[in-house]
């Protein structure tokens, strides 16, 4: 597999064509950005830890059915994916109210929702990923009412397995975002599972003491994102010895790049 020109540049990531034209190869940068952009900065190592928790995620989702992107890791920083149309919305799938719902609703911080609530925000930086209804999905057709039929059912399977997955490693699973993408799959169109599920698109507390392991350690300058991360990855048993090694110099290093500034 070769790795070929860059098709496109996000906040968190990078997708580079292949010479396979169905293949990208997508590259997980260290970059930390919240509030649609207004807050940044370059997490050392984060990149490594999210492509390694997306790909234990995503594999195992495919376990149980659930069709996604991921081909296989190729390395620390990258996965080779099938190339897919992304649908221009963020569904967000939330079991307890925390973060924007609480401010936009005045919903108190940490209510347990009766059923999973499922938001959809338009995918436009320059509008502020807006939310909108699935009546602005249906009118603007950003997705067909099929498409978002299905990818409903998807979200609550999803839903379902990840709050198990991470409550048996003591994780609550509040909130997470998802994207799905258009692919032809022998001459038949689908939408599969796309993007990245990971720590700064999850929100995820330890079920004891309600610590937060995810990108809200940024978002709220909290610190230790990194230590967080890696929590999140040995309690899901992706770090074994050697990546161990790995994600202990890169906390390292990191400590060392703040002392050097
Ligand atoms: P919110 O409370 O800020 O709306 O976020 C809900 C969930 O979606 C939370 O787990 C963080 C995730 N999320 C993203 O992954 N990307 C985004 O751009 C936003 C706004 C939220
Ligand atoms: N990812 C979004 C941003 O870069 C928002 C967030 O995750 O809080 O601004």
């Amino acid at each position: 597999m070769k790795k070929e020109k860059k098709l496109y540049e996000g906040k968190a990531k990078i997708i580079y064509a292949t010479n396979d034209k169905n293949l990208v190869i997508q590259y997980f940068k260290d970059d930390a950005t919240a509030f649609n952009n207004q807050k940044k900065s370059i997490i050392e190592g984060k990149g490594v830890l999210n492509n390694r928790i997306s790909e234990h995620i995503l594999s195992n989702l495919s376990q149980i059915g659930i069709k996604n992107h991921l081909v296989k890791r190729l390395n620390m920083r990258e996965q080779i994916i099938k190339l897919v149309e992304i649908i221009p919305i963020e569904f967000i799938i939330r079991n307890v109210a925390t973060g924007s719902i609480t401010k936009r609703l005045g919903i108190e911080d940490g209510t347990v929702l009766k059923e999973p609530l499922i938001e959809y925000c338009l995918k436009d930086d320059k509008l502020g990923d807006p939310l909108i209804s699935e009546e602005h999905i249906l009118a603007f057709d950003w997705a067909s009412k099929t498409e978002i039929d299905n990818v409903k059912k998807m979200i609550l399977r999803i839903n379902d397995f990840m709050i198990g997955m991470f409550r048996g490693v003591g994780i609550k699973l509040i909130d997470f975002k998802l994207e799905f993408g258009r692919i032809k799959i022998d001459g038949k169109n689908e939408v599969i599972l796309a993007d990245e599920i990971s720590p700064d698109t999850c929100r995820l507390w330890d079920s004891i003491t309600e610590k937060k392991l995810d990108k809200d350690r940024f978002r709220k300058d909290l610190g230790d994102l990194i230590p967080a991360y890696t929590e999140v990855a040995k309690r899901l048993g992706i770090l074994h010895e050697q990546s161990n090694i790995t994600a202990v110099n890169v906390t390292n290093l990191s400590s060392v790049k703040r002392k050097k500034k």
